[in-house]
């Protein structure tokens, strides 16, 4: 899986060989520039899921419930299900499960697949306080376990985990029926996610342990703009075959 926001990079992805598309919260920093994805609305996600829905019309698209949309109450929970789901998600990713595991398993019963996703959930990154690995204790692990088992249960299909000890996302991927998706969680999940933007190197100082640059993304759009800017300075574009 990687993530995708946007109908250019759909279009791509749609020829590439990855299973699934996943229109990530994570757009809020990564097309709007904000610090965090708490900025990540309903509206924001319908419309990035509708352009990659168009881009890739032969995908399996995961849309992202942002914050606090499942925490309002059942009626806004299911308005905002009903916005990602039309604007053509395939199903919902929702983060965490302590007190939203009713919500979640209403959700499923209502005929719309749930992901889970538990670690270092970015959403909850105020009360983590920071990005740090979880579940790194004994106790933390085995409560994640637990808690990844409940959430399968209330009806989830598959499970991100975020990073996490590699030997926690082995245990947690053994102890579950259901598939799990890793990002720095290790190579005993069953599937991997990384952001599209991260995994082509756009930026390069981006560089956390769990993360491999796949190319250098930003210095060859950079060089190849700069390119056209100084073949225009020097009147080598347009060439005569690129005239009328
Ligand atoms: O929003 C996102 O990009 C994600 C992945 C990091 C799993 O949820």
């Amino acid at each position: 899986m990687v993530t995708c926001y946007d109908f250019w990079s759909a279009r791509i992805l749609n020829t590439s060989d990855v299973d699934t598309l996943l229109v990530g919260d994570s757009l809020a920093m990564v097309m709007h520039g904000y610090e965090s994805t708490l900025h990540a609305t309903v509206d924001m996600m319908t419309s990035h899921i509708a352009a990659v829905r168009r881009g890739a019309p032969e995908k399996f698209i995961v849309g992202d419930m942002p914050f606090l949309s499942v925490r309002k109450g059942l009626q806004p929970a299911m308005d905002a299900v009903m916005q990602l789901m039309q604007a053509g998600s395939d199903c919902v990713k929702i983060e965490g499960a302590q007190g939203q595991l009713e919500i979640m398993a209403h959700i499923v019963q209502s005929g719309v697949p749930v992901m889970g996703h538990l670690g270092l959930t970015p959403q909850s990154v105020a009360a983590f306080g920071g990005h740090k690995v979880q579940g790194r204790n004994e106790d933390d692990a085995l409560r994640m376990i637990d808690t990844a088992k409940q959430l399968q249960e209330a009806g989830c299909f598959a499970l991100v985990l975020e990073c996490v000890p590699s030997r926690l996302g082995e245990e947690i991927t053994r102890a579950l029926a259901i598939p799990t998706i890793g990002i720095g969680a290790g190579d005993g999940t069953d599937g991997q996610v990384l952001v599209l933007q991260d995994l082509l190197g756009m930026n390069a100082e981006f560089k956390p342990k769990f993360l491999r640059h796949y190319a250098d993304g930003f210095a060859t759009l950079q060089g190849a703009v700069n390119q056209y800017h100084a073949d225009v300075a020097s009147a080598a574009f347009p060439g005569v075959e690129e005239r009328y």
